[in-house]
């Protein structure tokens, strides 16, 4: 990246030190509590929220807060919110409503309402308006001015809302607090410029802002060092990556050079920039995983068009030959979307036509929301609610019978799996990932976990494999 473009989109230093001196001017207060204070973070939506949440939860640690999982034991109860769909939202306001109890029990609780939410001002005036509970109210793009903001909230003893005023920029060196030890969120850029005419994301977290290949590589450096073995690049749309000269194609190949035994996943991938350079890529990469979640969202042309998508439904199945011609056993998963305004019954039957042909391993289905101030809510919508059930329902079980398909393929095989973490089911007690991705329940030792291991796989159903170590 230029240096020009580099001032443009960076937070400035001086304003990150200001941030840190705030922090330890924070802690000093909390270390002379008799008891440590407690934090607690709620998270929904997608991987960014997490890896956003990460961010939070190392600025606390920083100022001396421990995390609790327990809302009622909270100090500072955050809740990082998601807007993609209605139901989303619904969920998200039905847990701050019920922090008014916990809030009654602790008045001086700070209950924090952040994320993409946040960014949506209709949602805004209404935790404004009806949630009076809540104190601190800050977008995405703030998350670097959190400790500021918590303190201000603190002290100034009055509700804090902070605007979105600008296109979010990237703020390097937060301290982050993960939590596992095995698999890594990466951010790698922020932002996303495709409009699709249903989607709030473009709204809530502004354009597209890479960061420089250098900051990436450091931090994929440090968690390789840390032990990591799992770790995914993050992006509303990573393979349109701009790092001055350097395209997603070209960080993979940086990143693989990194020594260690370890996987490079990355999501989401938008089919317009899956090209033949990517795949070539990750044929050659050998620590890139076997994987893309390219979501397709329609196989109609006039649906797609209409949600701006910038292909075909012919131009994406070509897209996927390729990944298979250069990947053979690439693992490819999508996201769907049934009941776009005004999409025929002629036009949704693409849609399983798409999907029949392209023989996804797992497939997310959305029911279409409308959702403020996008393209699509200004459309009118002539299909009922309960001909898009049906529609989604036929699609929920073409592709989970191409899945358990898909699934029985691996019985008997014996795969590399990286154990990932511990289950609550006596028989399966760990849990793995294949390189390409998908989840095996697995027989084991605790001691596995962080371990890349044989597994030979017994069963499946259409989500999950089941197998020995
Ligand atoms: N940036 C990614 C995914 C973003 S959101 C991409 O472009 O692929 C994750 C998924 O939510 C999308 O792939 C889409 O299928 C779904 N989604 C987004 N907006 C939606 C809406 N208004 N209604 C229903 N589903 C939606
Ligand atoms: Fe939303 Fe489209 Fe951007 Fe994905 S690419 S985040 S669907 S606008
Ligand atoms: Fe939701 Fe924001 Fe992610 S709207 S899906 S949390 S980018």
């Amino acid at each position: 990246m230029s240096k020009r473009e580099d001032s443009n989109v960076q937070v400035h230093e001086n304003d990150l030190q200001q941030q840190r001196l705030i922090m330890d001017r924070v802690r000093e207060v909390s270390e002379t509590r008799q008891e440590k204070p407690q934090a607690y973070v709620d998270t929904y939506g997608c991987q960014q929220n997490e890896a956003d949440s990460e961010k939070l939860r190392g600025m606390l640690v920083e100022m001396g807060y421990d995390i609790t999982y327990d809302e009622n034991e909270a100090d500072v109860a955050i809740v990082n919110t998601c807007a993609i769909r209605e139901n989303a939202e619904n969920r998200v306001l039905g847990n701050i409503g019920a922090l008014t109890h916990t809030k009654k029990a602790n008045p001086n609780q700070l209950v924090v309402f952040c994320g993409c939410l946040a960014a949506v001002p209709e949602s805004v005036e209404k935790i404004e308006q009806s949630y009076k509970h809540v104190g601190l109210i800050f977008p995405p793009s703030k998350i670097w001015k959190f400790p500021e903001l918590l303190l201000r909230a603190l002290i100034e003893k009055k509700r804090i809302f902070e605007s979105d005023s600008d296109e979010g920029m990237i703020a390097e060196g937060l301290p982050t607090h993960r939590d596992g030890t095995v698999k890594a969120w990466l951010t790698i850029m922020n932002g996303c410029n495709n409009f699709c005419s249903y989607c709030i994301v473009p709204y809530v977290r502004g354009r597209e802002r890479s960061r420089s290949v250098d900051a990436i590589l450091e931090e994929a450096c440090s968690l390789v060092a840390l032990g990591y073995k799992d770790i995914t690049l993050l992006g509303q749309n990573v393979n349109s990556f701009a790092g001055g000269e350097n395209d997603f194609a070209n960080l993979l190949r940086q990143i693989n050079e990194i020594e260690g035994d370890f996987l490079i996943r990355f999501m989401t991938s938008h089919p317009k920039d899956a090209s033949r350079e990517l795949f070539k890529a990750m044929s050659e990469c050998e620590k890139v995983a076997h994987h893309i979640h390219l979501p397709f969202q329609a196989g109609n042309d006039r649906i797609l068009k209409l949600m701006n998508r910038g292909y075909t439904q012919e131009e994406y199945l070509e897209k996927i030959a390729i990944a298979r011609e250069f990947i053979p056993d690439i693992v490819i998963t999508s996201d769907v979307i049934v009941g776009y305004p005004g999409e025929t019954e002629e036009e949704f039957n693409d849609t399983l036509e798409l999907v029949e042909k392209a023989q996804f391993e797992a497939m997310f289905t959305f029911l279409y929301s409308k959702r403020p101030g996008t393209a699509a809510a200004k459309l009118h919508d002539d299909v009922s609610r309960e001909e898009k059930q049906v529609r989604f329902q036929k699609l929920v079980d073409l592709q989970n019978e191409i899945s358990e398909r898909k699934h029985e393929e691996y019985i008997g095989e014996v795969v590399r799996v990286l154990v990932d973490g511990e289950a609550k089911d006596a028989e399966y007690p760990l849990k793995a990932r294949t390189n390409g991705g998908r989840l095996v329940h697995l027989t084991g030792e605790p001691s596995l976990v962080g371990n890349f291991v044989e597994a030979k796989i017994s069963h499946c159903n259409n989500w999950s494999l089941f197998g020995d170590s």
